[in-house]
């Protein structure tokens, strides 16, 4: 790939308290897996053109710019140069974010890139074998289509998008990544027949029992100008707000612990203002024609909720006391004690570290429901 966009603006929900408006998801560290912001970035250095003038653009709110700019001041300058930072005047789902760094490597290059954009809120492991399914999709996006990551599912999820895949396409990586399969593998890749974001459980049950259906991934692949195409034709409410911008210049950044901050990219606010919050999802990869998916070889885990953060992690890492009481989770930054009960997920944030305080009781099984009450927790800051 030419370049890399990070999408890091998102208010990760779900594992609230740890996750807020403050310190979303994207920027936790988990036991054993570290943070994941940080492995998003080393994953988007694995695949640019790291030899070339390939960038990471990193897309997140400007709230945020601190966590950013704290968790790069680990890179070396050699590094640090291919690192840009966009910060969003207000967050509108990922679409805007998309065209945003779309536009941004479009002008600053002055033609056309590939480009693959990266949550940065997934484990995915190991590298090489990313690497290799990110080769494939390179040489797809290549074509001319938008290229997605399926993962094969595992359970009806409805809290994902589904890619239903068609006929096997046929696509090469070289030998040396090629290795990252083991004997006899390759990359494979199909094109997609339907894309559903989200479905219902009882769809997402029959996708899961047809065999044909993958999880999206959220990671999408693509060339500057195709992609900025198929946003006039599919989503003008998302692109046509963007128009008016101008192209960035060297007064347009300033720095941030080394890290390239675009401050003031002339008329972003505006732009931002006027466009449509919209998911790419929807905006982009349900409507477009001309698409394709890589059938990820690699290990990919979103952790959605308390459970799974539980069952990834084991038995957490508090002081706690206990009578009576056995199956519970608790995550707190005080000592617990536990009298009496049985399954409980536990977490606690006292206010140490300057957040609010906050305790979350939860039901083992019926963490998920977190998100159910996300409104009330973001209207309650
Ligand atoms: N810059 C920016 N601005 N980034 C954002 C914004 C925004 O307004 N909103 C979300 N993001 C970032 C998140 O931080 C995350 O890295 C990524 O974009 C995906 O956003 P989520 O909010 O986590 O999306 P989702 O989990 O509901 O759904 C997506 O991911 C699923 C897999 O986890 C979709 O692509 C689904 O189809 C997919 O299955
Ligand atoms: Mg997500």
């Amino acid at each position: 790939f030419n370049d890399c966009i990070i999408m890091a603006g998102g208010s990760g929900t779900r594992l609230w308290p740890a996750s807020n408006s403050k310190t979303p998801k994207q920027f936790l560290t988990i036991p054993g897996s570290g943070n994941f912001f940080k492995a998003a970035v080393d994953r988007a250095l694995s695949v640019i053109d790291i030899e070339g003038d390939g960038k990471v653009i990193i897309i997140a709110g400007k709230n945020h710019v601190p966590h950013v700019s704290e968790t790069c001041r680990s890179y070396s300058r050699d590094i640090l140069k291919h690192l840009v930072l966009i910060p969003e005047p207000e967050a509108k789902n990922t679409a805007p974010a998309i065209v945003c760094g779309a536009l941004y490597t479009d002008w600053i290059s002055g033609r056309d890139r590939t480009i693959l954009v990266l949550t940065s809120d997934h484990i995915i492991n190991p590298l090489e074998v990313f690497q290799a399914d990110a080769a494939a999709a390179a040489a797809l996006a290549e074509k001319q289509r938008l290229v997605v990551f399926g993962i094969p599912p595992s359970k009806p999820e409805t809290g994902y998008g589904y890619i239903e895949a068609g006929d096997g396409l046929s696509v090469s990586v070289d030998a040396e990544l090629r290795k990252a399969y083991g004997a006899g593998g390759g990359p494979r890749a199909f094109t997609v027949t339907s894309f559903k974001e989200k479905p219902d459980k009882k769809t997402a049950e029959q996708y899961l029992a047809s065999g044909r259906y993958y999880w999206n991934s959220g990671m999408f692949a693509f060339s500057s100008r195709f992609i900025l195409e198929e946003f006039r034709k599919n989503a003008p409410e998302v692109i046509l707000p963007f128009d008016k911008l101008r192209a960035p210049d060297e007064r347009s950044y300033t720095f941030s612990s080394g890290l390239q901050v675009l401050t003031t990219w002339l008329d972003l606010d505006k732009a931002y203002a006027g466009t449509a919050a919209i998911s790419f999802d929807y905006a982009i990869a349900e409507k477009t024609a001309k698409r394709a998916m890589v059938a990820g070889a690699f290990d990919w885990v979103d952790i959605g909720s308390w459970d799974e953060y539980a069952a990834l992690t084991g038995r957490g890492r508090s002081e706690v006391y206990t009578v009576d009481s056995g199956n519970c989770f608790v995550d707190s930054d005080i000592p617990v004690a536990l009298a009496g009960v049985d399954g409980l997920i536990v977490v606690v944030r006292s206010g140490k570290n300057g957040e609010t305080p906050s305790v979350l009781i939860a039901k083992k099984g019926e963490s998920q429901k977190v998100r159910e009450i996300s409104d009330q927790i973001r209207a309650a800051g």
